[in-house]
């Protein structure tokens, strides 16, 4: 890319009517929220596709994105919007509730057959591949049990890290030692340590494009229990209720349903009881 057009790219500037175009766009498609106070973050973000397309200006970039020849360039778009944060074993506490109360019990009361975990909002992968190391040492001490985990995103880079299942070798530090050598591979490159999930646990995970705001989800399965952290802190109060609710009808009578830490269900109408903070139980 010619040097001029790459600096000038990286000057341009988003005005406060490009801003709302665009955040309007991304909230009401995307339920993302996008006060004014975010306008310097997205147009940072946005700078890698200008970039990436050798477009000089936000005003092109918008009539582009808006245009038929555009379409796809949305999904880009949202790759670079949306925050994917993540890590594994993150927010522990649900994992041991997983390990020690909810698999028991809800093996004791289906018994044999496959038990389904929905990931939704799974980012990179860290959290549908720490369910399914979970469920695999599950399964592996009760004869009878299996398992899939579906795992669901709007960032298609995000799902494709996910599917690749490789990771900085730095990211798998905080797990136990005897549970790293079971089930991740270590890459032979001393200068750039990586580790991938075995083929076990990438085979039990499947990998799916979904926007909460979709009108009905393209999920045939009923789970017995949906993981949805931290990826509903970014809508408004009236979206999460109308996520949470869809993705309560594709969840078992019985099912659990798991918020993160900071996110809550406080005077929402949707079918779930509290059993503990953040976790709760389809009525
Ligand atoms: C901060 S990450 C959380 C990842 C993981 N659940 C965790 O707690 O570590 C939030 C994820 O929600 C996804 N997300 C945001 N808006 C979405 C939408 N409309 N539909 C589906 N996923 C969305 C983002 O792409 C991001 O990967």
């Amino acid at each position: 890319m010619d040097n001029n057009l790459y600096n000038n790219i990286y000057k341009a500037t988003l005005t406060d009517l490009e801003f709302k175009q665009l955040s309007q766009f991304i909230q009401s498609n995307y339920g993302i929220k996008m006060p004014p106070i975010k306008k310097v973050v997205l147009q940072g973000r946005l700078h890698k596709r200008l970039k990436h397309l050798a477009i000089p200006d936000f005003k092109t970039y918008i009539e582009y994105v808006f245009s038929r020849e555009g379409e796809n360039e949305i999904i880009h778009m949202m790759d670079v919007v949306s925050t994917n944060k993540t890590d594994f074993y993150r927010e522990p506490v649900h994992f041991e509730f997983l390990e020690t109360e909810l698999l028991p019990q809800l093996f004791k009361l289906h018994g044999r057959g496959t038990f389904k975990v929905w990931s939704a909002g799974c980012s990179s992968g860290e959290e549908p591949y720490t369910l399914a190391i979970v469920l695999q040492e599950f399964k592996e001490k009760n004869p009878g049990f299996d398992y899939q985990v579906l795992a669901t995103d709007i960032s298609t880079q995000m799902l494709q890290t996910g599917a690749n299942a490789v990771y900085k070798e730095e990211k798998i530090s905080i797990i136990p030692l005897s549970i790293k050598k079971k089930y991740f591979l270590r890459s032979k490159d001393h200068n750039d340590p990586r580790v991938r999930v075995v083929k076990t646990l990438r085979d039990k995970v499947s990998f799916q494009r979904l926007n909460f705001m979709d009108n009905t989800y393209q999920v045939n399965d009923q789970f017995d229990i949906i993981f949805c952290r931290n990826a509903l802190i970014y809508f408004e109060r009236e979206n999460q209720e109308m996520v949470i609710n869809k993705l309560c009808q594709k969840l078992k009578p019985e099912g659990f349903f798991l918020l993160g830490h900071s996110e809550s269900i406080t005077n929402m109408n949707v079918p779930l009881k509290s059993i503990k903070p953040t976790i709760f139980k389809k009525t």
